[in-house]
């Protein structure tokens, strides 16, 4: 046997989603950069759903059904007045995606069409969930979905209670494009393995969102937000990032398994970064993440993945840090459910071998001779 850790370099699939060619990121054969300037979010999610960018018809028919889904299951919000008002918002957002399947009589049935209209109900509750978490953590009532807005625009409604400027609007969906699916990352992966079982699409969403959760992968955009609040001042970057590789530790927003030249999508982040800075008159946040890179490639060679310039976007919009991973979960629960249509098309169980490094030969001792 050969163990390649980390799987690194392992072929696991063939699919026909998303592909990284030479650091190149495409979405069904369309360039990430094509899609982040043109495509709204919706028209991504269609695209990784179905395979080609929608007709007006048919752009119009998904944005209404993402509409009619958005509210979410009475009980399902019940549940989550219960949590703990501290708890890791990926983490309650992990147990209100399982309570959907208590309350969807087709969970578990395995049709196509069935598993089409989860997805789309999917797509249209997470972000209903994340913005209803964020208020009741706050001790304020959630706010039901408004109909006929993008995905984009109802979250920053809801999570306010008030209309959102559009220039808010705007660089929301565009993040949500640049995240919307990423070949076989660890949570595709994740939720691939969970419905190989033939397990339901709620179980595979589940699986997905507790991978995403983990700072190596997700949940780094949160810990570079922390970062930066912990260096606090532009003077402050140089020590702070020196003593940081000094004691050999991880920078959280660099580095990637796949791209080792940069990551496409961080470039999009950067410039929104710099104009949302501009725009509100503070570009503190965009010239503290610029210097940090600069040390970061500068003395380790590592560039910055989608993950870096995410949290000075999201906390310029005004966005509180614990929701930048939830934010992740509500665009890639697109290219989740893509996925998981795909691997439920031509299914075989995922089942590796592990190579065994335990004790051998051991005999039984009853428990008082030990
Ligand atoms: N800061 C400092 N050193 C790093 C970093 C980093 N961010 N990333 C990698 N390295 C170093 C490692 O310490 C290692 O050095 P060594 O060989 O001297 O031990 C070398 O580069 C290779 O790193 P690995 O962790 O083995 O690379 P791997 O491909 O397994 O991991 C990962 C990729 C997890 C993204 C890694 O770069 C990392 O931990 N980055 C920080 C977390 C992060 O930003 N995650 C988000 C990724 S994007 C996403 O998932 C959405």
């Amino acid at each position: 046997m050969t163990v390649t850790k980390g799987l690194e370099g392992i072929v696991a699939t063939t699919s026909s989603i998303s592909s990284i060619v030479d650091g190149v990121l495409t979405y069904r054969g369309y360039d990430i950069d094509d899609l982040a300037e043109h495509a709204s979010f919706e028209e991504t999610v269609f695209l990784l759903w179905f395979g080609s960018l929608p007709t007006t018809a048919e752009l119009d028919k998904l944005k209404r059904d993402l509409s009619d889904f958005a509210a979410i299951p009475e009980p399902v919000i019940a549940q989550m007045k219960l949590y703990p008002k501290d708890a890791n918002t990926m983490a309650a957002l992990r147990s209100a995606v399982s309570s959907l399947a208590l309350y969807d009589e087709a969970a578990d049935d395995m049709s196509r069409e069935s598993n089409e209209i989860k997805a789309v109900k999917l797509q249209a509750q997470v972000p209903t969930i994340v913005a209803a978490l964020a208020r009741i953590r706050q001790g304020l009532e959630p706010v039901a979905p408004l109909k006929g807005v993008s995905i984009a625009e109802n979250f920053l409604y809801m999570l306010r209670g008030q209309q959102p400027d559009m220039i808010s609007v705007k660089a929301l969906d565009t993040a949500l494009v640049l995240h919307a699916d990423h070949e076989l990352n660890a949570s595709t992966f994740a939720g691939r393995v969970t419905v190989a079982t033939l397990s339901d699409i709620y179980s595979g969403v589940t699986s997905a969102v507790g991978a995403l959760k983990g700072p190596l992968h997700g949940g780094a955009n949160e810990a570079v937000m922390k970062m930066l609040e912990e260096i606090g001042t532009l003077s402050n970057v140089e020590p702070y990032i020196r003593t940081k590789l000094e004691r050999r530790e991880k920078i959280m927003g660099f580095g990637h398994r796949v791209y080792k030249n940069g990551d496409p999508r961080a470039k999009h982040l950067m410039k929104m970064s710099r104009e949302l800075g501009i725009m509100k008159g503070d570009t503190r946040l965009f010239d503290m993440s610029v210097k940090v890179e600069e040390l970061v490639t500068g003395q380790k060679g590592l560039r910055p993945n989608v993950d870096f310039y995410s949290a000075s976007v999201y906390t310029q919009l005004g966005i509180e840090r614990e929701l930048f991973t939830p934010i992740f979960a509500i665009s890639r629960v697109s290219g989740w459910t893509a996925h998981i249509l795909e691997q439920y098309e031509d299914n075989r169980i995922i089942r590796p071998r592990a190579e065994y490094t335990g004790l051998v030969e051991q005999k039984y001792v009853p428990v008082d001779e030990r």
